[in-house]
């Protein structure tokens, strides 16, 4: 079967674009990265790509006098490289309903906490302050509101005694790693089917660990 081709955007460090490359790396699994788009010349993922050997692009949203003029540059390097479905990876900026709009349903996001709980920045500081015992990561489908839209997978980390925002991201950040593959390979293999804005994922069952609790 053909691998659904994907495009992945970045802004920093692109941790989660290294565990999406590495997954894509092996054998039999249902999605290629054709395209790395970062917003930012400077961001260090667009080296781990470049190492892979996949196409990347620079688009720099101050080059835009609007973000829809900005958005619209990166729908049309999307399409350009044939991209079915876009994950973002530590994208910081915001996308506009139009371009929301457009890729209903084929764009994808990490985000460090259960959402939706704790959306937005400085995650990890608010869980901390919150005093809550889990905390962990969502993949889910984007919609307009950020951080918001259909659940596909959700991983939960305990909050330890003696956590700072540094520990406990790190810890998160462990299971982001094995949760974003997982969610790409159940949309590539076409097993995840939003309903009603629910994700049914079909055979789910068979991965009951990673989607409560993998341990770190
Ligand atoms: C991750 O924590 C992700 O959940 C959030 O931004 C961070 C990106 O990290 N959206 P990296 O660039 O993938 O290392």
């Amino acid at each position: 079967m053909a691998r659904m081709k994907v495009a992945v955007l970045i802004s920093g460090r692109g941790t989660n674009l290294q565990a999406l490359i590495d997954a894509c790396a092996t054998p039999d699994f249902p999605a290629e990265i054709k395209l790395v788009i970062a917003n930012r010349a400077d961001a260090a993922g667009l080296a781990r790509a470049a190492q892979a050997k996949i196409a990347t692009a620079i688009i720099p949203h101050r080059d835009y006098a609007t973000r829809e003029a900005f958005d619209a540059a990166l729908t049309a390097a999307l399409v350009q490289a044939g991209s079915e479905l876009v994950c973002l990876a530590g994208f910081m900026r915001l996308l506009t309903p139009g371009f929301v709009a457009h890729w209903r349903d084929r764009l994808i996001n990490i985000h460090p906490s259960l959402l939706p709980a704790f959306p937005g920045l400085d995650t990890h500081a608010r869980v901390l302050a919150a005093g809550v015992r889990f905390t962990g990561c969502t993949v889910h489908f984007v919609r307009a509101e950020m951080d918001n839209g259909p659940i596909i997978l959700q991983a939960a980390v305990p909050v330890l005694p003696g956590d700072d925002a540094e520990r406990l991201a790190a810890r998160v950040l462990e299971a982001e790693h094995r949760a974003y593959p997982q969610a790409l390979r159940f949309i590539a293999e076409g097993r995840a089917k939003i309903v009603q804005e629910h994700v049914e994922i079909a055979g789910a069952a068979a991965h009951f660990d990673i989607m409560l609790n993998p341990p770190s």
